[in-house]
């Protein structure tokens, strides 16, 4: 099935067109990811735009989401063009929320009146599930390396770990989804079955990161910027509080490691003043931060006897943060325990990953309304 995809929840334009076959939600059939093929992924950032307000302004992404869809929509039909192919798909899946509601109603109304147009089944995807796919899309070249595999088995086993086969997934499974808005960490009994077993009570993790930049005097978005100074910082130099470290739930909290950033800049004014301040504060920030998530989420996943562990969404992209967690995981569960990530160029927001959650919402028989829902759940 050819699916078109559309993704406007936050400051990312995003379309895609992706071929996706089988899969299952029945049975064990739900634990066989589908065949993907990403034939084109655009996305367009608004990022140098909300910079100078220092976050996302709602009125602004919804203009600029606006302006951009029907620029990308024609430059996927150029770039398909261009390979001999055209622009042809049988269902359109569109995010319906979590995000902001006008910057999602852009994304909903630009898709209905496509589908209106074409005469092409329309479905609504949850932004939190394309996170979560995410990791079973293969990487861009996958197809390319894939063809050329057909070969021998040196080739193919290559073109596998290239991320031409979907990474299998094993049950039960640990999901940790970190972005801007969210902390979510689910048990996974399949692919089409989970549970929610904690989220963040406050500020979401990419949130966190977000806000302690800014106090730090760094630009938005802030986790890219902290995760960069971090690495020449030292990580010791402010004790930074692990908020719910210790507490027996999957809850989250960070509000507090963001008050404790404020209170140290506000009585030690001239540690923003240095570059290695600076690098300290992000350094020492960012170790609460990852210890938090990471020791969380082994204990979810030891608790639970889990043979995978998948970590997803922007925050995702940090290296420290992937790191560390491969490590927890390997010392508490062992080599038996897989360890999951998307590949780099679907850790932040995108419409491959809306394709895939659209086409299997569409497979479990799960339907979203096609309205702007600002804090739809997974
Ligand atoms: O998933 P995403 O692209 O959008 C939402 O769904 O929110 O995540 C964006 C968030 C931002 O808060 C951003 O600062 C954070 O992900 N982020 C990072 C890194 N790259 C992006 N956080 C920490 N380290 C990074 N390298
Ligand atoms: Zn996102």
């Amino acid at each position: 099935m050819r699916v078109l995809a559309i993704e406007t929840s936050c400051d990312e334009t995003a379309i895609a067109l992706l071929s996706v076959t089988g899969g299952g939600a029945e049975g064990r059939a739900a634990s066989r990811p589908p065949r993907i093929e990403v034939r084109e992924s655009l996305v367009t950032s608004q990022i140098p735009i909300h910079r100078e307000f220092g976050g996302v302004v709602p009125n602004l992404a919804k203009r600029e989401h606006l302006r951009n869809l029907p620029l990308l929509y024609a430059r996927l039909a150029q770039r398909l063009r261009a390979k001999g192919s055209r622009l042809a798909f049988d269902m359109i899946t569109v995010t319906v929320g979590p995000g902001l509601e006008p910057a999602l109603w852009t994304g909903i109304n630009f898709a209905e009146a496509l589908a209106a147009r074409t005469g092409t089944p329309l479905v609504g995807a949850n932004h939190l599930e394309g996170h979560l796919y995410s990791v079973l899309l293969p990487s861009p070249g996958a197809a390319r390396a894939t063809r050329a595999a057909a070969g021998g088995a040196k080739a193919r086993k290559t073109a596998a770990r290239r991320g031409g086969t979907p990474p299998q997934i094993a049950f039960p499974a640990i999901a940790l989804i970190v972005s801007g808005g969210h902390t979510t960490l689910l048990r996974m009994d399949s692919l089409v079955d989970w549970k929610l077993l904690g989220e963040t009570r406050d500020d979401a993790a990419g949130e966190a990161f977000d806000k302690a930049a800014r106090l730090i005097g760094l630009p938005y978005p802030g986790g890219p910027e902290i995760e960069r100074l971090a690495r020449t910082g030292d990580p010791h130099m402010a004790e930074f509080p692990r908020p719910m470290i210790h507490e027996k739930n999957y809850d989250f909290s960070f509000s507090g490691l963001k008050t404790a950033v404020l209170y140290y800049v506000r009585d030690n004014p001239s540690a923003v003043a240095t570059d290695a301040g600076r690098a300290g504060l992000a350094a020492s920030f960012q170790a609460a931060a990852i210890d938090v998530l990471v020791t969380k989420t082994v204990r979810a996943a030891r608790e639970c006897g889990a043979r995978a562990v998948v970590l997803c969404g922007g925050v995702a992209s940090n290296k420290a943060l992937r790191a560390a967690l491969a490590r927890g995981v390997r010392k508490a569960m062992g080599r038996e325990c897989a360890f999951l990530v998307p590949s780099s160029s679907y850790n932040l927001d995108n419409a491959a990953m809306i394709g895939l959650a659209g086409y299997m919402a569409h497979l479990r028989g799960a339907h979203y309304p096609l309205r702007a829902d600002g804090s739809l759940e997974v």
